[in-house]
């Protein structure tokens, strides 16, 4: 029998620069998309997939991260006094009372890979999963975490989900050197962290969901600090590619790169457009406004 994922890691310590002054004082993980904080957006991903345990690596500027997912007394009554009770509803399950949060300080800003050491105790000898909520993926109902989870119980291995990037943007991302593929699995042979367009073995990249053994301790504890003077979670994935097999798997989804301005748009005007509330108005108003490329283009103009 496999040990089932219960536990997912959340690294939310990272200072969210490429937003300020948005996150000088809020967590980048915090930032709403239409109307739910991505963190939140990962944490149901988690949860839908069976996740008992959500882990979250914090720091000290990210306690917005632990209030929201707390219970809110004051809140909860007031809610409650004006018979609002569809708000009450949305309030109260941010988290199913079967899930526990954890809380695990992140020290020192010493990159991905250390902050999945920080949350080695918590973690224990359990397989578990890492979620960045900067990757907001999309996926019908059919929640990317899941998906990995089937794999990894068909498999019984670590499993990185990834997808084709522009060749030029390989130095953005882990970049896995490919052996053969199966459908949407693909063997790995190796991993490198943001190798330069010209050494990139391919353009498969990891894009903030892995499943992995807790075997991947010993080597985050051991490698010396990478890319950017960092302890690079890739680094240790390809030493446990030494013992252990590691399988890409090309997920079913949208995804959507809410580190950056761009991304973080593009997932705003998608997001409403499916919301069942905004829809229809959202749509008319875009319509109305930018219905033809001529009026796009005669924006500040
Ligand atoms: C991190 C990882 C990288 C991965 C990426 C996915 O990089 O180090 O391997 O491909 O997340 O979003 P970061 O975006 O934190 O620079």
């Amino acid at each position: 029998m496999r040990k089932a994922i219960n536990k997912a890691v959340f690294p939310v310590a990272g200072m969210g620069t490429r937003f300020l002054p948005a996150t000088k004082a809020n967590p980048k993980e915090m930032l709403p998309i239409v109307d739910k904080p991505l963190i939140q957006y990962a944490a149901e991903e988690a949860v839908r997939a069976g996740i008992k345990e959500l882990i979250f690596v914090t720091s000290s500027s990210k306690r917005a991260i632990e209030d929201h997912f707390d219970k809110n007394y004051e809140l909860e009554t007031e809610l409650e006094k004006k018979g609002k009770h569809e708000l009450l509803r949305i309030v109260q399950e941010v988290v199913p009372p079967d899930v526990t949060c954890v809380y695990v300080r992140q020290p020192e800003a010493l990159g991905l890979g250390h902050a999945v050491l920080c949350a080695g105790p918590v973690v224990g000898d359990d397989p578990f999963a890492v979620i960045l909520a900067d990757d907001l993926i999309n996926c019908n109902g059919n929640h990317v975490l899941g998906q990995m989870i089937s794999v990894f119980n068909d498999r019984g291995c670590s499993i990185l989900g990834v997808e084709e990037v522009p060749p030029e943007d390989t130095d953005k991302y882990g970049i896995v050197d490919p052996e053969e593929s199966h459908g949407r699995i693909t063997h790995v042979r190796n991993i490198v962290e943001k190798p330069a367009p010209a050494d990139a073995r391919s353009n498969l990249a990891v894009v903030g969901r892995y499943i992995l053994t807790p075997a991947i301790f010993a080597h985050l504890e051991n490698i010396p600090r990478g890319a950017g003077g960092e302890i690079q979670l890739t680094d240790a994935i390809e030493r446990l590619l030494q013992d252990e097999q590691v399988l890409a798997y090309r997920f079913e989804g949208k995804r959507y790169d809410c580190g950056n301005k761009l991304g973080y748009l593009q997932a705003t005007v998608e997001l409403a457009l499916e919301h069942p509330e905004l829809r229809e108005a959202f749509l008319e108003y875009l319509e109305t406004e930018f219905g033809s490329a001529k009026k796009l283009r005669a924006i500040n103009d």
